[in-house]
């Protein structure tokens, strides 16, 4: 007997970064934290349980995966551990006869650093549900045991993550902020360094937990400010959500300089970006275009459809593209890019990945 279900579920990137745990092992944040989801950017991710004792398996891409002591692993014993209650007349120890088979394909790089993490497993835990019937609060523990981001992908939209105040942690748990879509808001990433990071999100978090002064003040913030974007994203108010997103982005990275030794996850390129958009903005007269930076170099900007062809017609003037990244553009803006133009000199673009914002997970079958 098994079961079998595929889905597919678009990453997201934080408008109010999470950054630090209270619990390490369950993944639960100092802070509450916000973001949107990334239309075009997805993990398909096909999950099959198998009724019977057996290795799981985990394949990403092509490629198997250590199981043993990984997170994939936490997210298996945790559901076998439910299974295990729920089978009531069972004795505790009983080892439950559930084998795990993950086969997951993005359709972007992994390596880019563009929080396929956060897709992956938050589709694993959609399947799980799917298939095991777990609550809404079941499937945000699961997915957040595998990575913390995760948990915002498993709804479409705003997505707030609450840090959660029990002591058994079922309140840190995700929640679609309840607004209608916005129809005209786009994300525009620009992949500057398709490298494997420096220090990973979840060592890099730790010893800014462990060494950063300005953390706590940073934590106080948050709420406020994910209060205030929301506010102005039911007010369809673009600039002033657009400041508080650049405002937590530089905040975030002033508390990772602020870590001993620093995390520096801006480069030159990255640098070059932001201040690009403040002078677009500048010319502009008004905040049309925001710039937010993970754990890494690449600029995710958020900007209205309107906004996209100008602002692309402004940035080729000002940085260079890589001929892999020339074509995105040049079919975003209609038309071939001028080489007299396009020669930038510091900047060097590799890759441009342009999204609608605001789609949820999909599942695609379920036998
Ligand atoms: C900078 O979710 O990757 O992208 O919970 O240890 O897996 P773990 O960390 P992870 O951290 C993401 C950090 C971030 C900010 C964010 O997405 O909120």
């Amino acid at each position: 007997e098994s079961r079998v279900c595929t889905v597919r579920v678009p990453i997201n990137i934080a408008l109010v970064k999470y950054w630090g745990k209270r619990d390490q092992t369950q993944n639960i944040p100092l802070n509450d934290s916000l973001s949107l989801t990334i239309n075009s950017l997805h993990a398909r991710t096909t999950l099959r349980v198998n009724y019977e004792i057996g290795t799981d398996s985990v394949k990403i891409n092509g490629k198997s995966q250590t199981v043993t002591g990984s997170r994939y692993q936490r997210v298996f014993e945790e559901v076998r551990r439910w299974e295990r209650k729920r089978k009531a007349g069972e004795v505790a120890e009983h080892p439950v006869s559930i084998q795990f088979e993950i086969t997951s394909e993005t359709n972007f790089p992994v390596s880019a650093g563009l929080a396929s993490s956060a897709a992956g497993f938050a589709a694993i835990a959609e399947c799980l549900q799917k298939i095991f019937g777990f609550t809404d609060s079941q499937k945000s523990q699961l997915a957040r045991l595998g990575s913390g981001s995760a948990i915002r992908s498993i709804f479409g939209g705003l997505v707030r993550w609450r840090r959660g105040t029990q002591p058994n942690y079922e309140d840190s748990i995700a929640e679609s902020f309840p607004s209608t879509h916005w129809p005209s808001l786009r994300a525009l990433i620009l992949v500057v360094d398709e490298g494997r990071k420096e220090y990973s999100s979840t060592d890099g978090m730790q010893r800014t937990v462990e060494t950063s002064t300005l953390l706590e003040r940073r934590i106080e913030c948050c709420d406020v400010n994910i209060d205030k974007i929301c506010a102005a994203f039911s007010n369809r108010d673009f600039s002033a959500m657009a400041d508080m997103i650049m405002r937590d982005s530089n905040n975030f990275h002033a508390v990772c300089m602020d870590t001993s030794p620093p995390l520096m996850y801006l480069n030159d390129v990255s640098r070059t970006i932001i201040r690009l958009v403040h002078v677009y903005n500048e010319k502009n007269g008004s905040t049309v275009i925001a710039y937010t930076f993970d754990a890494g170099p690449n600029a995710t900007l958020y900007l209205e459809e309107d906004t996209v062809q100008d602002f692309l017609d402004f940035a080729t003037k000002q940085l260079r593209f890589a001929e892999s990244a020339q074509t995105e553009v040049e079919e975003i803006l209609g038309h071939k890019l001028d080489e007299s133009v396009n020669n930038g000199a510091l900047a060097q673009i590799l890759q441009v990945i342009y999204s609608q914002v605001g789609g949820g997970p999909q599942l695609l079958s379920l036998h």
